[in-house]
């Protein structure tokens, strides 16, 4: 088998489209995967993604990198905080997305910061394309390193310690919704204020970057904000409707 034909193979067992992500990056990870897994190639791989629900599983994540965590990019936040909840707390149905939320590390930062300013009105929407990466986001409990950057006081006020593990408490995690969602294919629900989708679209070729940006800007507001990974500048922004406020953050004109 090819990797042309594996792709075709992976897109009807996992779903998702190889051809929209960087080839170079995404072939590479595959073959990694297939010598630490002793799969010989990437026939052997696809069995075994056929009959083996938990390699899929694992695979999957594996794939989509999930690595995230709380406050990740402090003065994104810290711009977020000061600028952009004050003013979207003004607007009636406040709507909050973050998009690849991973392991919910995002939405639960933006939900503790709307929390502490009293923007309790506001819906969190959290989607991933990664099953088990919701099923920990849910589960909400976070090891030291996902909670580094997280204030003092903040960790005090939100997060149950437990035997080196840290449990963010349910007034904050009941604020959110969780759905399986591919970027790629899905349709987007609208009438956001805040967007965020950052370190998910690096990995995505640059064609569907362009795609999925008009996506996002169309399903928000006018006057809402969009937020990128530090690694993902938009260029041209006026193209898409957008102009930079801040590093990282764009807002629909
Ligand atoms: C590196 S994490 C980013 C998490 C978080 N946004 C952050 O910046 O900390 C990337 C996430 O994007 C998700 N992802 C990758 N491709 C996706 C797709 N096509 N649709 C939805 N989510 C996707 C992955 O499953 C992963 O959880």
């Amino acid at each position: 088998m090819d990797y042309s034909l594996f792709k075709q193979e992976i897109h009807d067992i996992i779903k998702i489209d190889l051809n929209c992500y960087k080839e170079q990056q995404m072939h590479r990870r595959i073959l990694q995967w297939i010598s630490r897994h002793d799969l010989i190639d990437y026939s052997g791989l696809a069995q075994a993604l056929k009959t083996d629900q938990e390699h899929r599983k694992k695979f999957l994540d594996y794939l989509t990198i999930n690595t995230s965590h709380f406050f990740r990019d402090p003065s994104v936040f810290a711009y977020i905080e000061q600028e952009v909840l004050p003013t979207i707390k003004k607007n009636s149905n406040v709507r909050i997305w973050s998009a690849g939320c991973s392991i919910g590390a995002e939405i639960y930062s933006i939900a503790i910061l709307a929390e502490e300013q009293r923007l309790s009105a506001a819906t969190f929407l959290a989607t991933d394309i990664d099953q088990f990466s919701i099923e920990q986001a849910k589960e909400a409990v976070y090891r030291q390193n996902q909670i580094n950057y997280v204030p003092e006081h903040l960790l005090r006020k939100y997060f149950i310690s437990k035997n080196n593990h840290y449990e963010l408490k349910k007034s904050i995690t009941e604020q959110v919704t969780f759905v399986k969602q591919n970027l790629l294919t899905d349709i987007f629900e609208g009438n956001f204020d805040l967007i965020l989708c950052r370190n998910v679209f690096i990995y995505f070729t640059s064609e569907s970057q362009q795609k999925l940006i008009a996506k996002f800007v169309n399903s928000l507001k006018k006057g809402g904000y969009f937020v990128v990974g530090s690694a993902e500048h938009i260029i041209n922004p006026s193209q898409f409707g957008l102009a930079r406020v801040s590093y990282c953050i764009y807002q629909k004109q």
